[in-house]
């Protein structure tokens, strides 16, 4: 009943389903740990209240902060530090805090704890390679438990932007192209980190960037994104609502202009989209100086106005800019702001604060820090989750797994021994100056200990790599680039990878990009290996001797040559702390290799975007006339979205449905089996593909709605099954704005890659 009449049927129905969602959500914080901050709050000055809505950088940093934040923490003006990897520095602070602030509210201390802090495990996009969220969950709970032993209680991960360009840099921060699964690992990773619940052993999450950053133009980073809400809808904010709904605590804001609206300041994305329309209930932080850039980027007039417009859109916290601290209090008293909007974006915080036990334990016992951050389970979880996250992508003549048959071994390459970029980028425990105290072990050393006494390695390294123009994040990651090598250096190192291959039996390159070279502000225009590492490569492979190329990298790169001439191809991309143990693992065949990309891999960068699932042009390529398509190069990748070798074969087979028609309100199950052909154990991935034939709105060629990493035996055949029903089919139709199952034909496929063959057709009815 309304207003003592009764309510229409449709509105009724609409009315309690969307109570019932409302119900279903757990709530994210306890009912004491909301009374506590509510009681809290009832205290606080407007001033106090500004406070916790800033988050202060915790170092010095020239041209950004000039002072560290002492006084300010002892007059309740910050709520929250980022960038501090000294846990006794933590302490320090938090005292500052706890014992002369006020109220004695304690700080939260953040981080971007991306993969791993001390042991690092492989870049995310590694980990999505996988196609196991059982990987990302266990790393991250391993990172979580170190950030805590470090005194850090929120770390910025996940990245869970789509990214369907390779020329941006932080596509190796995701998990690549698709969002079924990316909204996988986006769960797995707020799992890893938070637990079931947000609690006292929680590592606070915050699921970034909040959204549409992956799109940015021509893959520059921090570009504007235009993206209409169809896509926004049904692929750019899947894995945002994946992690919202297993609980993430915290969003961060983009950068970017989302269609003509930044981020920060972009009230449907921060209010409509994500409060009103998904039931959020933790807070949002910008991120690092966003606020005060709304008026770098021609939408705000001034701090003041950006202070307004973002604490309107719904932004809780400002990182790093003071904006808020230097505007909002005059807004409140001006009534530009209302105190009941300051204290909506308060209360979360210092709910989830009550929620993390912050207050009855607000210091970390530093004595105890180095035994967890250097506990050997870390280390030998990372081998594992490194090899399981590498793609077998060429192996001719089963070039591998090696034997330790060869008695000289050229190794090649400038990644073949290097420390640094063996773990990628955000290898926190280092940044800023901290300790450095993780002993990668890279290819090179790991093959002299497998080789041992009885081979001779020669190695080549070639010149160091180095960007054109340098990166921003180079001097906090004492990174040098060096100009490039001179006519003279490069004639010799070719030389010298003559004389050594020359000399061989067996070529091991390791190849791809400088960990600066990829991540923030790591777009390229050229996907070509930098520096003279294809004629290295090449100059290897004339030798006539086999030839295996280990990749390190965060995206992919152009090998279209080494595709067709190099026999065995390993991507490894930034493996981690044991990541040259991982690839000896590979290599050696002491793990069969089972990853898979999550990426479509292009032949040169003038296909990117390249995604698979696309939709269908009137003229699709494989016709004869007016295909779409280049006339220099294909249109196809040059390995498909899923694809990825192993050591022994598989067949998929008896694909088939529990009921080939159903209800746009049932479901249906998808049975296939797998059998491994080959005689060795190896990893299968069953990936399930459907497309809807005709609709309110044209859809994608295919899209991934369902995978399974499996273990078989030689000759074992497994069923692996999956559901199809409201999740899977439903979409967010242009035509309707809303989202439902659309009564159709829907092509269903199963195999091993995005190219799977195996079909079968599903029929939706009313
Ligand atoms: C900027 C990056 O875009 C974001 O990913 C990161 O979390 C913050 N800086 C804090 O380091």
């Amino acid at each position: 009943m309304q207003n003592g009449k009764l309510m229409p049927f449709a509105a009724l129905v609409t009315a309690t389903l969307f109570s019932i969602a409302a119900q279903a959500q757990n709530p994210l914080v306890s009912p004491e740990s909301q009374r506590r901050a509510k009681e809290l709050l009832r205290k606080m000055t407007v001033d106090e209240k500004v406070g916790q809505l800033n988050q202060s950088s915790g170092i010095v940093m020239p041209g950004f902060v000039d002072q560290k934040p002492d006084d300010m923490i002892a007059k309740g003006e910050v709520g929250s530090i980022l960038w501090l990897n000294n846990t006794k520095e933590i302490n320090r602070l938090q005292h500052i805090a706890v014992d002369q602030s006020r109220l004695h509210i304690p700080i939260l201390f953040a981080f971007d704890v991306i993969h791993g802090w001390r042991t690092v495990f492989p870049v995310p996009l590694a980990m999505a390679s996988s196609w196991d969220p059982s990987v990302e969950e266990a790393a991250q709970k391993e990172a979580g438990e170190d950030a805590r032993a470090a005194g850090i209680r929120w770390t910025f991960t996940p990245m869970v932007d789509i990214a369907r360009d390779s020329r941006w840099g932080r596509i190796m921060e995701g998990a690549g192209e698709d969002p079924y699964l990316g909204s996988a690992m986006a769960r797995a990773q707020v799992y890893g980190f938070q637990g079931k619940s947000l609690g006292p052993d929680s590592e606070l999450v915050s699921v970034k960037h909040f959204a549409g950053y992956g799109a940015a133009e021509g893959g520059r980073d921090y570009d504007s994104s235009y993206i209409p809400e169809v896509l926004m809808q049904n692929v750019y904010l899947k894995p945002f609502h994946a992690a919202e709904q297993a609980g993430a605590g915290n969003f961060m804001s983009a950068y970017m202009d989302l269609n003509d609206v930044p981020a920060t300041g972009n009230r449907w994305l921060l209010t409509d989209v994500l409060r009103k329309d998904w039931g959020f209930q933790g807070f949002v932080v910008s991120d690092a100086f966003a606020v005060a850039s709304l008026q770098v980027h021609g939408f705000a007039a001034d701090p003041a106005d950006a202070a307004l417009k973002a604490i309107n859109a719904g932004l809780n916290m400002d990182m790093a800019s003071l904006t808020y601290t230097h505007n909002l209090a005059k807004l409140v008293a001006e009534g530009k702001v209302s105190e009941a909007t300051l204290d909506k974006a308060v209360l979360p915080i210092l709910a989830i604060k009550y929620q993390l036990g912050l207050f009855d334990h607000p210091y970390v016992d530093d004595t105890k820090t180095d035994a967890v951050l250097d506990r050997p389970e870390g280390l030998a979880l990372e081998r594992k989750i490194a090899a399981r996250s590498m793609v077998l992508l060429r192996n001719e003549n089963h070039t591998l797994p090696l034997t330790t048959s060869a008695k000289k071994i050229a190794v090649i390459g400038p990644l073949a021994d290097s420390i640094h970029d063996i773990e990628g980028g955000w290898t926190v425990e280092g940044l800023f100056g901290g300790p450095a105290k993780s002993h990668p072990v890279t290819v090179l050393a790991t093959l002299k200990s497998r080789y041992g006494a009885n081979a001779e390695i020669t190695f080549v390294p070639g010149p160091q790599l180095s960007r054109v123009f340098p990166s921003m994040l180079d001097a906090l990651t004492g990174v040098k680039q060096v100009p490039p090598p001179t006519e003279a250096e490069k004639a010799d190192w070719i030389n010298k990878t003559k004389a050594a291959t020359a000399d061989a039996d067996l070529v091991i390159a390791v190849m791809g990009e400088a960990a600066s070279m990829s991540g923030e502000a790591a777009s390229q225009a050229s996907m070509a290996l930098p520096g003279i590492q294809q004629e290295m490569l090449e100059t290897a492979v004339a030798s006539g001797k086999p030839v295996v190329l280990v990749l390190e990298n965060g995206r992919p790169l152009d090998i279209t040559w080494a595709s067709e001439h190099v026999p065995a191809i390993l991507e490894a991309w930034y493996p981690g702390t044991e990541g040259g143990n991982a690839v000896a693992d590979v290599l050696f065949g002491d793990v069969n290799p089972g990853g898979k990309l999550p990426v479509s891999w292009a032949r040169s960068v003038g296909q990117e975007p390249l995604y698979y699932n696309h939709n269908l042009t009137h003229e699709p390529e494989d016709r004869p006339t007016f295909t779409s398509r280049y006339w220099d190069v294909e249109s196809k990748p040059l390995y498909v979205f899923g694809y990825g070798l192993s050591y022994t074969s598989f067949n998929f087979s008896n694909l088939r449905l529990s009921h080939d028609h159903i209800r746009a309100s049932e479901s249906t199950e998808v049975s296939v089996d797998v059998t491994n052909t080959g005689s060795v154990a190896g990893d299968a991935v069953a990936e399930l593909y459907i497309h809807q034939r005709a609709g309110s709105a044209s859809r994608p060629v295919r899209q991934l709605e369902g995978f399974e990493r499996v273990t078989l035996k030689p000759g074992e055949t497994q069923t692996v099954k999956f559901t199809l029903g409201k999740d899977e089919l439903e979409f967010w139709s242009p035509q309707t704005k809303a989202w439902g199952v659309e009564p159709g034909a829907f092509d269903v496929w199963a195999g091993g890659d995005s190219k799977a063959s195996l079909n079968t057709l599903l029929t939706v009815t009313q």
